[in-house]
């Protein structure tokens, strides 16, 4: 029986991929490759030492999934498949509520018929929008500021009504809090189109010398040193809370919704001492005015994934920064064209 993984080939896709491998897991991925690199697979096969299947397939495209179907076994499924910057959502609301919203109903029909009912769902701290205190819980009220965290939200209610329409499903929604860093390997890593958007793809660039300093989006937060402060979590312990979520959706049906996080929030000067402290890099940056949309805090309890899915993060700051700057210096360019 194998588990179907959608968008395989991305970011936590391939690292989901390395520790379902190592567990001897049969693993089917889908990827249109609209924000990944085949190379990705590649990678995840040398990292590894094992085959898998694999098929260029957009989730839009519901016959060419079908086929993937029909020709596997496929009893289970890890959703990673879709768009995810948050700026461009904005200029460009229906490609993603299209790609997001469409692919994810595609894939549930399809899991359905085939009478595969247990998906693991990729949601995101962005559906608690701006958060009346921290920790967050699982149970804080939900709301968005845009497109890319509205789409979360509504596969995260589509699939609610599913489990209430049908309950032979298994749903499980990981709710990521800030993932970073990259395989020891060092072989597969984030690999962002143009420049980041996001935090530590920025400052890893930094300290390789692509760019000679770090914006940080405002110091006149209420944190402890004003600048924004994050639950950032490893991208190799974000990826095994997948393992566990599946093992638990084959024992059990049922919904349920975890924050994938440390339960640790650092502010922006903290990781640029941290990555210092890690590498050895100097990172310059200068204070800018704060991003519209941003939140001065954002981190994680993640006791329920402790005591439901024996889950919990194992690696630490430091081994974050490490593994991130170890990626970007020997993929400079990350997987190339
Ligand atoms: P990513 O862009 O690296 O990976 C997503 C993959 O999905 C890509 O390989 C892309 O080519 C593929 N894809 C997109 N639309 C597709 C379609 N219609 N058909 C087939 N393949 C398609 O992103 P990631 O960082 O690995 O994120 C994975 C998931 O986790 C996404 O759903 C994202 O929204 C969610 N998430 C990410 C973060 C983060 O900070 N990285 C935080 C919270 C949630
Ligand atoms: N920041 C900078 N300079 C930069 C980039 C970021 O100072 O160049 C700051 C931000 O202001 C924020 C912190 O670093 O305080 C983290 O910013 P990121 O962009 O790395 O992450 P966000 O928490 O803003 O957003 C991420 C994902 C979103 C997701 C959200 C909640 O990018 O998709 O987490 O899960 F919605």
């Amino acid at each position: 029986m194998a588990i179907l993984i959608t968008g395989g080939a991305g970011y936590i896709g391939t690292h989901a991929m390395v520790e379902f491998l190592n567990e001897g897991r049969e693993v089917v991925c889908v990827d249109n490759f609209c924000n990944s690199n085949p190379v990705a697979l590649e990678r995840v096969k040398k990292i590894t030492g094992k085959d898998f299947k694999h098929y260029n397939v957009d989730l839009l495209d519901k016959d060419a999934l079908e086929k993937v179907f029909s020709k596997n076994e496929i009893d289970s499924c890890i959703h990673f498949a879709g768009l995810k910057a948050v700026g461009e959502s904005c200029e460009m609301p229906l490609k993603y509520y299209h790609n997001n919203l469409t692919g994810t109903f595609n894939l549930c029909e399809l899991l359905s018929k085939y009478r595969a009912k247990k998906i693991v769902f990729s949601s995101s701290a962005t559906v608690y929008g701006k958060p009346k205190s921290v920790p967050i819980t699982e149970d804080f009220p939900l709301s968005t500021t845009n497109p890319y965290g509205e789409t979360k939200l509504m596969i995260e209610r589509v699939l609610k009504d599913l489990y209430e329409s049908d309950n032979e499903w298994s749903v499980s929604i990981l709710r990521y809090f800030n993932p970073i860093g990259a395989h020891e390997s060092g072989l597969i890593g984030e690999d962002p189109k143009g420049i980041p958007n996001n935090l530590l793809p920025y400052v890893a660039q930094v300290a390789t010398g692509k760019h000679p300093y770090l914006r940080i989006f405002g110091n006149d937060y209420d944190t402890h040193d004003g600048t924004g402060v994050r639950d950032y979590i490893h991208v190799v312990d974000l990826a095994k809370a997948h393992l566990c979520a599946i093992k638990r959706a084959e024992t059990r049906k049922g919904i349920e919704y975890f924050n994938i996080g440390t339960g640790k929030g650092y502010s922006v000067l903290d990781i640029v001492a941290a990555y210092e402290k890690a590498t050895g890099a100097t990172i310059n940056y200068k204070i800018m005015e704060r991003r519209l949309g941003d939140v001065g805090e954002c981190y994680a309890d993640p006791t329920k994934a402790y005591e439901l899915l024996g889950w919990r993060a194992e690696k630490d700051i430091e081994d974050m920064c490490r593994d991130s700057f170890r990626w970007q210096s020997k993929n400079p360019d990350g997987y190339g064209e």
